[in-house]
């Protein structure tokens, strides 16, 4: 029974219902248009609505259940609404994401979505919105479930769903579940500045509850996220945030005295900055990316008050950056799909085509190709991506050591997961880290008169 709900106009109220039709607004674009979420919502600087956690939530969260209440809208509707008015069915998916998700009376939700009609333009449809989200209360339990296609019971587009299930055919259904939870705020522990079990102390002493994450020994997660600004020891550089498959590539890098190495594709710096806690006393860091990109290592490396080599430059011309000094290791932490990171980004969900593969495929090999010229012999690469797809990571790895003899590839030691052709998987849903894949190859030393 829906409770009558009667509501004040005071400027909060109002900008209440600004906000949900501006959610409505960002899920469209994310949906539709292949929007990233990042860039409508986590800009430095971004104020108001979009700034606040509870729009954030909303957004991500429609978002990531969007496949899921499209099925019940489509029950709802009956016939789609026009092309023009499109924006209707978003604001209805944004109330039916607070019904179901959110801690939010379902008289308050109804009344502030029959609001943004107005803000939306379409003070017509206040009738239209009431009735649907009064049905969809009435009957959401008497639709026919059994009916729901598998990838909309699951709450993902289509073809992802199907590309899963094709590559991980006994796997599928834990990291879809997976991929569709909230994602947990993760810690590295700069252990050169304190102890992982001081870490815990500090952050409990703070009432934020936390556990020891289970294969990376530097890391930590929180029970419930908090800004980071509020975790005690994050801008003394004690804690990053980073997620703990994420912490792991840099443990596999096995840096002895004295090394030349190289963090290829290095922005933001997450990997960077656990290099160099880990191996500065040792060895050169030197971290590359793209112009554009640079600034947001050097404003990680701030943080932390630690130093590297931070190089513009394209890994794809080598001739425009590089020193001539070969490399004894090299972190290739390419770009890709992002499909191991779902949970972070539900995004990813709507961003992706099928052709996107082929090109990162194609592009990852480029850049493998290019750096294996900058390693010395005896050195090698590890190559790592944050995708669950075969075409971006043993593929990959296939087309490469196929070009020519002189690479070994060699198995990853400190990395537990599923161990594949070439490399080691972690997916979504086995263990608390993001989906990651890493693999080592070396180059082997020149034997005498070669
Ligand atoms: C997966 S992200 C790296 C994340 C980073 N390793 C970390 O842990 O914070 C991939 C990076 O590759 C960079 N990149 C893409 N194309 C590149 C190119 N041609 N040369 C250098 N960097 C490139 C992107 O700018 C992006 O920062």
């Amino acid at each position: 029974m829906i409770k009558p709900y009667k509501r004040s106009t005071t400027d909060s109220d109002k900008g209440a219902f600004h906000s949900m039709a501006e959610v409505a607004e960002v899920v469209q674009r994310v949906v539709e248009h292949g929007e990233s979420l990042d860039r409508l919502l986590v800009q430095p600087g971004l104020s108001g609505q979009r700034s606040q956690p509870a729009f954030r939530e909303t957004a991500y969260g429609t978002c990531r259940h969007f496949p899921h209440i499209d099925w019940h809208l489509g029950m709802l509707l009956g016939r789609p609404l026009r092309q023009k008015d499109r924006i209707l069915h978003f604001l209805l998916a944004v109330g039916i994401y607070q019904i179901e998700h959110m801690h939010i009376p379902d008289y308050a939700v109804l009344n502030e979505s029959v609001e943004a009609t107005s803000s939306l333009g379409r003070n017509w449809a206040r009738k239209l919105v009431n009735g649907v989200l009064r049905s969809y209360l009435r009957d959401r339990n008497h639709h026919d479930l059994s009916e729901m296609p598998e990838h909309q019971a699951h709450a993902f587009p289509e073809l992802l769903f199907d590309r899963i299930k094709s590559d991980w055919p006994e796997h599928h259904l834990e990291i879809v579940k997976a991929s569709n939870t909230r994602p947990p705020l993760t810690l590295r522990v700069n252990l050169e500045k304190t102890s992982r079990n001081k870490a815990i102390q500090t952050l409990r002493e703070n009432a934020m509850a936390c556990v020891a994450t289970r294969d990376s020994p530097a890391g930590l997660t929180l029970s419930s996220p908090v800004p980071v600004k509020k975790i005690p020891g994050f801008s003394q550089g004690e804690v990053s945030v980073q997620d703990e498959s994420a912490q792991l590539a840099s443990l596999e890098m096995e840096c002895g005295e004295n090394l030349n190495v190289l963090d290829a594709c290095a922005a933001p710096g997450g990997k960077t900055t656990h290099l160099i806690e880990l191996f500065r006393e040792n060895c050169t860091i030197t971290a590359v990316d793209l112009d554009s990109r640079c600034m947001l290592i050097d404003q990680n490396l701030a943080r932390l008050g630690l130093q590297a080599n931070i190089v513009a430059g394209d890994l794809l011309k080598p001739e425009t950056w590089w020193d001539g000094n070969p490399y004894d290791r090299i972190l290739l932490d390419v770009p890709c799909s992002g499909s191991g990171i779902i949970r972070r980004h539900p995004d990813i969900k709507y961003r992706r085509k099928p052709e996107d593969l082929d090109k990162f495929h194609m592009l990852q090999t480029s850049m493998l190709v290019a750096v294996w010229e900058l390693l010395r012999p005896g050195g090698f690469v590890l190559y790592v991506t944050c995708s669950i797809f075969h075409r971006e990571n043993d593929d990959v790895i296939a087309s490469f050591v196929s070009r020519g003899g002189d690479r070994e590839v060699q198995s990853i030691s400190k990395i537990p997961g599923i161990a594949t052709r070439f490399g080691m998987q972690r997916l979504p849903g086995f263990g608390e880290g993001d989906g990651f894949y890493y693999c080592k190859i070396r180059k082997p030393l020149r034997t005498a008169g070669e």
